[in-house]
């Protein structure tokens, strides 16, 4: 195999969560420390890529020989992968917010004695990936989701590949119990319209490399 057998592609990969303001000091995040998603792009960028990689907020650094770009939204999230189009793949491991609130505070909340909490609308964020996975002609040739879950793994991926126009579904068990979450090992699942592969316990690096190997191997004449 070519030693760099992404040379001249464009890869295209989100990582790390969104940070979703409430106030200028107080946010709405999920989990995410953004391991897996910079592993891949280092991973592609060995592997001879041009690496695009929307970061959130993390505090892991910058991948070498790779162009970062940080954001804090889901919506800014979106414009900058918009803004990196074309690309040969988008790979979506980031862990976006599903939801923002609908007015963010400019000053910060107080409590005002009531004792009853603020209510805070919410309103649903873009879907990054579904986005990218229906664009027309620029949609990248493949487009590869993550679905992290804590049960019914297969059948929420699969659902997942066919509702976000996705080519292949990452699928992890995230259940506390895994210590998937914020750890250094993964256990996947590929899953694509050709059925599910097991793979087996690695770390975040190894799943990162594998999953270019399979890549290049899908791009390779
Ligand atoms: O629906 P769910 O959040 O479980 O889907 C996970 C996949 O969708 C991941 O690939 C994630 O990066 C992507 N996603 C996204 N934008 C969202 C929500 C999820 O790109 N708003």
């Amino acid at each position: 195999p070519a030693a760099k057998p992404l040379a001249g592609r464009h890869i295209l990969i989100t990582s790390g969560p969104t940070h979703e303001p409430i106030d200028p000091v107080r946010y709405i995040a999920n989990r995410s420390s953004g391991k897996q998603g910079h592993a891949i792009a280092a991973a592609a960028a060995a592997a001879g890529a041009r690496v695009t990689l929307v970061s959130g907020p993390v505090t892991l650094a910058d991948p070498a020989g790779v162009t970062t770009i940080h954001v804090e939204t889901a919506s800014a999230m979106l414009a900058a992968v918009e803004r990196a189009l074309p690309a040969d793949a988008a790979i979506m491991a980031a862990a976006v917010a599903d939801w923002r609130v609908a007015r963010e505070g400019t000053e910060k909340i107080k409590k005002d004695g009531s004792g009853l909490p603020p209510a805070l609308a919410l309103v649903e964020n873009p879907d990054i990936l579904a986005t990218v996975g229906q664009l027309g002609p620029a949609r990248p040739k493949l487009v590869v989701g993550f679905a992290a879950e804590t049960e019914n793994l297969i059948a929420n991926a699969q659902a997942k590949l066919a509702r976000k126009g996705a080519d292949w579904i990452v699928a992890n068990d995230v259940s506390p119990e895994t210590g998937v979450m914020g750890g250094n090992a993964n256990t996947v699942r590929i899953v694509s319209k050709d059925g599910v592969e097991d793979w087996p316990l690695m770390d975040k690096a190894e799943v990162a490399r594998r999953l270019i190997e399979r890549i290049a191997a899908h791009f390779a004449p």
